[in-house]
């Protein structure tokens, strides 16, 4: 690409399909079997500019736009500065027709509302006269969610469901949605009509764990980001989106449907097929399931499958006639407040916390709801013995919607910090825009952190955690705070094995061990080191982001408008960062002293469907094919999560030497077995057979 000359915006809109990107242009293309995702910064450059060539010095594209904008918006996830985005007339601007958000945006078809029942028998009404075969799925408790696209699958406009004959525009929003693709293979849908696919934006219960400290519930935060036009509070990319609807294509089965929507990019909303006389039994099957899923439901939605079946039966005004909504009993219930406890985070944050008569909701009993904050704690103004209604929110995270008063003696937020007994201090959050109005979160929070035992503790553990610090579990860190031989984890390199000894059952060869482990620690990967800190809002998704952006010194002079500028990072989690890292400057700085910062070891592409995704690794024994670290770290790459200790998460133990023989086993490994005895887990398996099995190389 010559510098003197700006290359026009390689929008969608101006590419030419060339014979290539009909035929088998895999061939030609070396990105388009790789899996994206796993290429670095300097890897996308590397295949944007090549292809930038083929496209305007050539005059020879390789690749289909889609895989082009795919390669431009990854890296603007990873590296937000690349200076060859500058030049790419950026593949994700917003196209000129696709209006503002918040615009008005008329849908092509009505977007319907669900009928709803409650009952086996408000189903079996349903029912009658219907036959043939159901689909279920289940009912997602998200914001619905329209996105067209044009006939060559180039994406125009994504739209909310307003009153269902027009609704909000929120395509830039939903552009960055990793679960919402921005142009699709419209050749594998056989028709060559514009399309809309129609469905659910959610916010994972996993994500939403990160924040649940500052919003009620993932709907309203799913929803609310959606329709921000500033600041959504939460990275967009945490979002995602279930499909269940495609309009524009012949489709004869709701099977069917869902097949095409997965073959062009889509995740489907789970479709079962069922018969009318198998759906209550599946719906108990669902709802029993509940708290397996990773988002919420409230429901199971049946549909007839046949689509000309649908067509026959039409709708009314509000509703399909083919399709119900079977709603879950027992969601929401009243019960009477015993106390509020006050329990404080690893952060110093002291967040209210309802104890409540127990009550039956969705299958469990439920004892304790949180109170998010002290605004909200505020907001409800409780007395003991008040009714507050609880809902268990995708049956899962207990949530009070209301208090319904009858109590007298009120609860007041506590003065002293419930761990330390110090000061505790309310504190204001950022202010932030919700339907117009500004609100400021208000947090109680103990006034030295640094001195407050549980603030000690729980920095400690999530240190040596991120850094999966072998051996050192929840009771040497208690043992180790509570003789006063470290303050906070910057202490840990001063440790010698002679200062460990007075600890209880530690002996010279273990106290060794602990201490080498602790040497191990002083070359860390920039993105473990500043996730080790502990700071609010700093995960894995902010960690990789920002150290993939600047080193870690860098980082810290940043401002709150440079880290919210970079992608995905909202004001909210911005302020909490730059806050978390100025609070804990004086332990940067100590930490900074005994521990160098390394690049990442290995750049190796993660496997594209990871092998071990979903398993907990723990390693014990000395391994002979390579250090534990670079074990850890190999399986980190091929999706599983390796841990220090043996829980009840751990899946693989992997046994390195002749330890599975030994008359004297390992704690992990007597824990191991004892565990697997009785829950059929964690599987054991010596060095060779893991490696072997998956074959995986060193
Ligand atoms: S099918 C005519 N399937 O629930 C609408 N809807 O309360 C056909 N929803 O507006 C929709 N999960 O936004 C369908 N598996 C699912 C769903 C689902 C959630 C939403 C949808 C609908 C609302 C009605």
């Amino acid at each position: 690409m010559p510098s003197d000359k700006k290359p026009p915006s390689r929008k969608a809109g101006a590419v030419r399909r060339s014979a290539a990107t009909r035929t088998d242009s895999a061939a030609l293309a070396p990105h388009i079997d790789r899996d994206i995702d796993g290429l670095n910064a300097a890897e996308l450059a590397e295949a944007i500019r090549f292809h930038n060539w083929r496209y305007f010095i050539d005059d020879d594209p390789v690749i289909p736009d889609a895989v082009y904008d795919r390669l431009v918006r990854r890296l603007q996830l990873v590296d937000a500065g690349a200076p060859i985005l500058a030049q790419v007339g950026a593949a994700a601007d917003v196209d000129e027709d696709q209006g503002a958000a918040g615009d008005k945006v008329d849908h092509t078809a009505l977007m319907l509302s669900l009928d709803k029942c409650y009952d086996a028998a408000g189903l079996t009404q349903w029912e009658k006269g219907l036959g043939g075969t159901l689909v279920a799925s289940p009912k997602v408790d998200g914001l619905a969610c329209s996105i067209r696209y044009d006939a060559r699958g180039r994406f125009l406009v994504a739209a909310t469901r307003g009153d269902g004959r027009r609704g909000e525009n929120i395509s830039q929003n939903a552009r960055r949605i990793p679960s919402i693709p921005t142009s699709i293979d419209v050749d594998r849908l056989g028709s060559a009509a514009a399309i809309e696919v129609r469905g659910e934006v959610y916010l994972p219960l996993s994500a939403f764990a990160r924040v649940a400290d500052r919003f009620s519930n993932p709907r309203n935060t799913a929803a609310g980001a959606m329709k921000s036009k500033e600041s959504p509070g939460i990275p967009l990319e945490d979002l995602a989106f279930f499909a269940y609807d495609l309009l524009g294509c012949d489709v004869s089965t709701e099977q069917e449907k869902a097949r095409l929507l997965a073959d062009i990019g889509f995740t489907p909303v789970e479709t079962e097929p069922c018969t009318v006389d198998a759906a209550q039994a599946v719906c108990d099957r669902i709802a029993a399931a509940r708290g397996s899923f990773d988002y919420e439901l409230d429901g199971v939605v049946f549909k007839i499958d046949d689509v000309a079946t649908q067509v026959r039966l039409g709708a009314t005004a509000h509703h399909p006639r083919w399709a119900i909504a079977y709603k879950f009993q027992g969601d929401s219930d009243v019960s009477a407040v015993e106390e509020v406890e006050w329990s404080l985070s690893r952060t110093g944050t002291i967040t209210p916390v309802a104890i409540v008569e127990p009550v039956q909701l969705s299958g469990a009993s439920v004892t304790r709801a949180t109170l998010h904050n002290l605004s909200n704690f505020l907001r409800l103004g409780l007395h003991r013995g008040d009714l507050l209604r609880l809902t268990r929110r995708g049956g899962v995270i207990p949530h009070v919607e209301a208090n319904h008063g009858g109590g007298d003696d009120a609860f007041a937020a506590p003065a002293i910090c419930p761990s330390c007994g110090g000061a505790a201090v309310a504190v204001d959050g950022t202010p932030r825009k919700v339907d117009g109005r500004t609100e400021t979160t208000t947090v109680l929070r103990c006034a030295a952190p640094d001195d407050c035992p549980a603030v000690q503790r729980g920095r400690l553990t999530h240190f040596t955690r991120a850094l999966e610090m072998d051996g050192f579990g929840e009771k040497v860190v208690d043992a180790l705070l509570e003789h006063h031989l470290v303050r906070d984890p910057a202490d840990l390199f001063h440790l010698r094995p002679a200062d460990l000894l007075p600890l209880p059952r530690m002996g010279p060869a273990l106290a060794e061990k602990l201490v080498a482990e602790i040497q191990r620690q002083r070359r860390v990967e920039s993105e473990v080191f500043v996730r080790a800190l502990g700071v609010d809002g700093l995960g894995h998704h902010a960690a990789s982001l920002l150290t993939a952006r600047w080193s870690v010194g860098d980082l810290r002079s940043r401002t709150v408008e440079e880290i919210a500028e970079l992608h995905s990072l909202g004001d909210l989690s911005a302020r909490s960062i730059v806050e978390g890292l100025a609070d804990q400057a004086s332990l940067i700085d100590r930490l900074l002293a005994e521990i160098e910062l390394v690049a990442p070891a290995d750049d190796a592409p993660t496997d594209a469907s990871p092998r071990l995704h979903g398993e907990v690794v723990v390693f014990t024994g000395t391994l002979t094919r390579m250090s534990r670290r670079d074990a850890q770290q190999l399986v980190s790459r091929h999706g599983a999560r390796s841990g220090g200790s043996i829980t009840a998460e751990t899946t693989v133990l992997v046994v390195g030497g002749d330890e599975l023989e030994s008359a004297r086993p390992s704690t992990k490994l007597t824990k191991a077995r004892k565990l697997e005895e009785t829950t059929g887990r964690p599987r054991i398996a010596s060095e060779a057979e893991f490696f072997d099995a998956l074959g995986l190389e060193g």
